[in-house]
């Protein structure tokens, strides 16, 4: 794994922005694999800059990670609507190329199929992740088993209370998500996997440096062979 550490947020999601680009421009359809979360807004900012300085993204097409049950895109809260709001609505990424999960789909087996289907439809060139303190990648939360491909999830108790933060109370935070699965993760060309603040030191040390563990979600990226783990000062201190 390569692993970069900046002083600054801000400075690592220029960093992060600058990998996203030579995909953008060395790729003729290049498939970009997408996440939600606090933690990618800088990237997202620093994305959104190089777009504004002439980078094409007209050709691009992106795969989001997840989507939290129950919400409609048009939920403020839906990560839809969070990618609309940080990306979509910021860049030229025709409107038919960007693909979520349907959180209100009503039959929720057959949409799992239909995104398993937009994946291996297009294959994702890299891989874009968060990771929550807990150890979650997308919404594959820790547990004895993991699933490979897209699948429904309960939120752990610890999900729901650090997302509480984007509701209004706790009790609104959906208690179910469709996340795409490890595999899908793992077929990935390459993965890039950001964590900033004190708040994410210890999980970003037992996902890097313990074994592979499926308590610890992130720790399955140890068997990918093109990782950039991309920290600040804060997140890299227990490394
Ligand atoms: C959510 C998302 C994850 C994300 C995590 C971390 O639960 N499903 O993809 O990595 O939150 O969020 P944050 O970046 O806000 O700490």
């Amino acid at each position: 794994m390569n692993i970069r550490v900046f002083r600054t947020p801000s400075d690592a999601g220029i960093y992060a922005a600058s990998i996203l680009e030579r995909v953008v421009t060395s790729k003729e359809r290049p498939v970009l694999g997408l996440a939600t979360g606090g933690t990618v807004i800088p990237l997202y900012e620093a994305f959104v800059n190089l777009v504004r300085c002439g980078l094409d993204v007209s050709h691009v097409t992106t795969l989001n990670l997840d989507e939290y049950i129950g919400l409609a895109p048009d939920h403020p809260q839906s990560y839809r609507a969070f990618m609309n709001e940080h990306l979509f609505s910021k860049v030229g990424i025709p409107a038919e190329s960007t693909h979520l999960p349907n959180g209100i789909a009503s039959d929720l087996a057959a949409e799992c199929e239909r995104y398993n289907a937009v994946i291996r439809k297009n294959p994702i060139d890299i891989q874009i992740l968060g990771i929550g303190v807990n150890g979650h990648i997308g919404f594959n939360e820790p547990s004895h088993t993991l699933i490979t491909g897209t699948h429904v999830v309960n939120l752990s108790a610890e999900t729901i209370k650090m997302n509480a933060r984007f509701f209004q109370n706790e009790e609104e935070v959906p208690r179910q998500a469709i996340t795409m699965g490890v595999q899908s993760i793992l077929q990935a060309k390459q993965i890039i996997l950001l964590a900033f603040g004190e708040h994410k030191a210890e999980i970003i040390r037992e996902a890097l440096k313990d074994g592979i563990r499926t308590d610890v979600p992130a720790s399955i990226l140890q068997l990918h062979k093109d990782v950039t783990v991309i920290l600040d000062e804060q997140s890299a201190s227990h490394l």
